[in-house]
């Protein structure tokens, strides 16, 4: 919590409220963390972040072996190893995490994988598999979290939505749907909970250097190929994931009190123009 600076009246609403100082608004401390996706790319630099800023970070993911090494290097205990596109698993790790620390104050949905093919290529096994992990596994996560939210009277949850749920992109249309409903979807819920405690945002990141930027190309990935891609941004730069997980980061803390239904970009304008 942050430093009490005074008391002020509201001209607005004429109630008084209690202006707090942002100086130690991002320290977790105390704080637990369920963050999906944590054995890659952005969900494990969240998670490095986050444990950093004092969080305990409870780890989903289903790869197992680099789950239990970024677990390691942060000392996050026993990884929850399993697929967010099964409710059931979903519901499980959320009870996991109450009975080992007994609280949950923040949820981040990173876990997500693609599909390169156009809308007419897509198979009826990639549609499914990309909405089980990508939409369906967001909303089961937080429909999963927010009873314990409710009952601390607060919590906070921040989804992986992307520049492809906001513009359409040729070639990956399954992941475009998911996307824009993942953005939705916290539009919704957040308006669902705005007077729980529970804020809901989304971060929305352009091209970032992550294993999923290079997976499931057609042709061999080479260094003129990821510089093609940087050319499309118009800073001219892929993201480190560290520069989306400083965001995650913010919108998790206090520091974000009065953001809810937010969908926050870090695409380096490419969604500006
Ligand atoms: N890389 C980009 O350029 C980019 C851009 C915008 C949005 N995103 C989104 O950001 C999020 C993180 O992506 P990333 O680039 O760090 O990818 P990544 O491939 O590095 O990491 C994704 C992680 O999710 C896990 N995962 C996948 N399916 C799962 C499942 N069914 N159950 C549990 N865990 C599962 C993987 O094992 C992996 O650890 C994703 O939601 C992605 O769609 C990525």
């Amino acid at each position: 919590m942050g430093r009490l600076m005074g008391l002020i009246i509201n001209p607005i609403s004429l109630s008084p409220y209690l202006l707090i100082s942002g100086s130690n608004d991002m320290n977790f401390t105390g704080q637990v963390a369920i963050i999906t996706g944590a054995a890659s790319g952005m969900g494990a630099a969240t998670a490095r972040e986050l444990a950093a800023a004092g969080g305990q970070v409870v780890i989903v993911d289903r790869n197992e072996s680099l789950a239990r090494q970024v677990a390691g290097d942060i000392d996050a205990g026993e990884p929850i190893i399993g697929d967010v596109s099964d409710s059931a698993f979903c519901n499980r790790a959320v009870e996991a995490t109450l009975a080992r620390h007994g609280r949950l104050d923040v949820l981040v949905n990173a876990a997500g994988v693609i599909v390169r093919a156009s809308g007419e290529q897509t198979t009826d096994e990639q549609w499914q598999r990309i909405i089980g992990v990508n939409l369906n596994g967001v909303f089961f996560m937080c429909r999963a979290a927010i009873p314990a939210m409710k009952r601390q009277g607060k919590g906070a949850i921040v989804n992986f939505g992307s520049i492809w749920g906001d513009v359409g992109a040729a070639g990956v249309a399954a992941y475009c749907a998911t996307k824009g409903g993942v953005h939705l979807l916290t539009k919704a819920m957040a308006l669902d909970h705005a007077t729980d405690g529970i804020r809901i945002n989304a971060v929305c990141p352009g091209e970032v250097n992550t294993p999923m930027l290079q997976s499931e190309r057609h042709e061999p990935v080479t260094p003129e190929m990821m510089q093609k891609i940087a050319d499309t941004v118009p800073m001219g730069r892929l993201a480190e994931p560290v520069e989306i997980a400083r965001v995650v980061l913010f919108l998790a803390s206090d520091a974000a009190s009065y953001m809810t239904g937010s969908l926050v970009a870090v695409d380096a304008g490419y969604t500006a123009r």
